[in-house]
């Protein structure tokens, strides 16, 4: 009998799942045509059989807890859940040019302990030149340009940091694989191998990955499976802000977010996000209102501008920006049906100033309110905020931590707020704020126009 010596399989660059035969959707993530060719070399090599032992529960509980390490930026914290842990594999997420090296860098410097940042994108002149220009203090920051798996597990045994960047995994790669890098064999081999060793050497891994056109980060997505923290950066090349969310955190909460301002010397925290996304707001002007949104748990006001037009071609356009699509159209056609306002013909466009993006259902009201406002031509107060949620029968349903988002109203100086009657309790009413709690649309609308 003959030996094989390569094996054949393909994998799926989506979810990293691999298959003896080709198939024209992934079995296992049902993506389309996703699935490549790879060579494995059947010589597997045999691990050295060495068990690992079981601990019991108290033991580990009585145990000195694992330390989390400050990042020296407050912001980057608040998403992490208060720092880096020791040992724990973080991957941080964002289309090129985002800033996703400059984090790293800025986090390196903060840490305050010994780190290794590993750039196989640029040169070592080139992130020193970054990290002057950042102000990094240099003492306890090694730079390499090492590009090779084993190289980079060299350098981290030589140096032992306690915190590694790789920027970024997509040119990563081990040689002994027969792919170029960042294909998903060779994402996989590595993601695995630098999972072993921030285990087993307990130092902590930041590794930088592009992400996609479709907002995935590139290669298999086996990769945020991995790793314990999944942070991703997002910004819009038109503004300086920059949004840190995680994803994913096995040891803290997710949907907090952190908010940085890109500026010539690198990123700066931003204290008060609110006065940010409103500085430069329009008052007086049919079409915008304010929501207060919430991050995590962070209130953020931001404005909604809302315009419609009578569409001149064919099918009218809706357009939106930081919303939800098709709730927006859910939402016109609620002012259609239950508001008799006509809006088959008009073109609306929906924007949430400063890029930020809301998924929130509490922000239909202060939408519905904008879109009317254009429609009839008629401003909405300026020192006023609207909130909750809209049914299909055109009602206002109750919404999630009120109290939070109406404090931050209070503090940046706003005097009224509509409001979903069945949200209104004790804690709410203690606010200085000029409350009106309403049941349906159509009370807003009586309140405001
Ligand atoms: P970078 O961190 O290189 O992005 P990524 O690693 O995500 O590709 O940052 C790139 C952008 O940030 C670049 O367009 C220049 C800008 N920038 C500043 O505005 N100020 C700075 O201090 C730095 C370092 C970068
Ligand atoms: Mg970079």
């Amino acid at each position: 009998m003959t030996k094989i010596k390569n094996k054949i399989v393909f994998l799926c660059s989506a979810c990293g799942d691999d298959f003896p035969k080709w198939n024209g959707q992934c079995p296992s993530c049902k993506e389309w045509g996703t699935l490549s060719e790879f060579k494995v070399s059947s010589k597997k090599k045999r691990r050295k059989t060495e068990i690992r032992e079981s601990k019991f529960l108290p033991d580990v509980l009585s145990g000195a807890p694992v330390e989390r390490i400050p990042t020296g930026l407050k912001e980057a914290d608040r998403v992490l859940g208060g720092g880096l842990l020791s040992g724990a594999l973080v991957l941080l997420g964002g289309s090129p040019g985002v800033g996703k090296s400059t984090l790293a860098l800025h986090i390196c410097s903060g840490i305050d302990r010994k780190a290794l940042y590993i750039s196989a994108e640029e040169s070592e002149e080139q992130i020193a030149l970054r990290a002057r220009r950042l102000n990094v203090k240099p003492d306890h920051l090694h730079l390499s340009g090492e590009n090779e798996l084993d190289g980079i597990i060299t350098h981290i045994e030589r140096i032992s940091p306690e915190l590694v960047v790789i920027d970024s995994i997509q040119t990563v790669m081990n040689s002994s694989l027969d792919s170029l890098p960042g294909s998903p064999s060779q994402i996989r081999d590595c993601g695995q191998r630098l999972l072993e060793i921030s285990k087993q050497k307990n130092v902590t891994i930041l590794i930088v990955g592009h992400v996609t056109k479709e907002g995935t980060i590139a290669g298999p997505k086996m990769l945020e499976h991995m790793v314990d923290t999944v942070l991703y950066m997002d910004g819009d090349d038109r503004y300086d802000h920059r949004i840190l969310r995680s994803a994913k955190n096995r040891f803290g909460a997710t949907h907090e977010v952190g908010i940085f301002n890109m500026d010539s010397d690198g990123l700066k925290e931003v204290a008060n996000p609110s006065e940010m996304f409103l500085a430069e707001r329009s008052v007086d002007i049919p079409g915008t209102s304010i929501y207060p949104s919430l991050e995590g748990t962070r209130p953020i006001l931001v404005e909604v501008q809302a315009l419609v037009s009578n569409a001149n071609f064919g099918t009218p356009q809706r357009n939106v920006n930081g919303f939800d699509y098709k709730r927006l159209g859910m939402l016109i056609a609620v002012l259609e049906k239950r508001m008799e306002l006509a809006m088959g013909a008009k073109d609306v466009f929906v924007n949430l100033v400063g890029g930020l993006r809301v998924d929130d259902p509490a922000a239909d009201l202060s939408i519905i309110c904008s879109t009317a406002s254009s429609t009839m031509d008629n401003p909405i107060e300026e020192n006023i905020v609207l909130l909750g949620e809209v049914g299909l029968a055109g009602e206002v349903r109750s919404i999630s931590r009120l109290e939070h988002r109406l404090t931050e109203a209070e503090t940046l100086g706003f005097k009224k707020a509509i409001v979903p009657a069945a949200s209104v309790n004790d804690k709410v009413k203690k606010i200085k704020i000029d409350l009106h709690p309403v049941k349906f649309v159509k009370d807003a609308f009586k309140i405001l126009f």
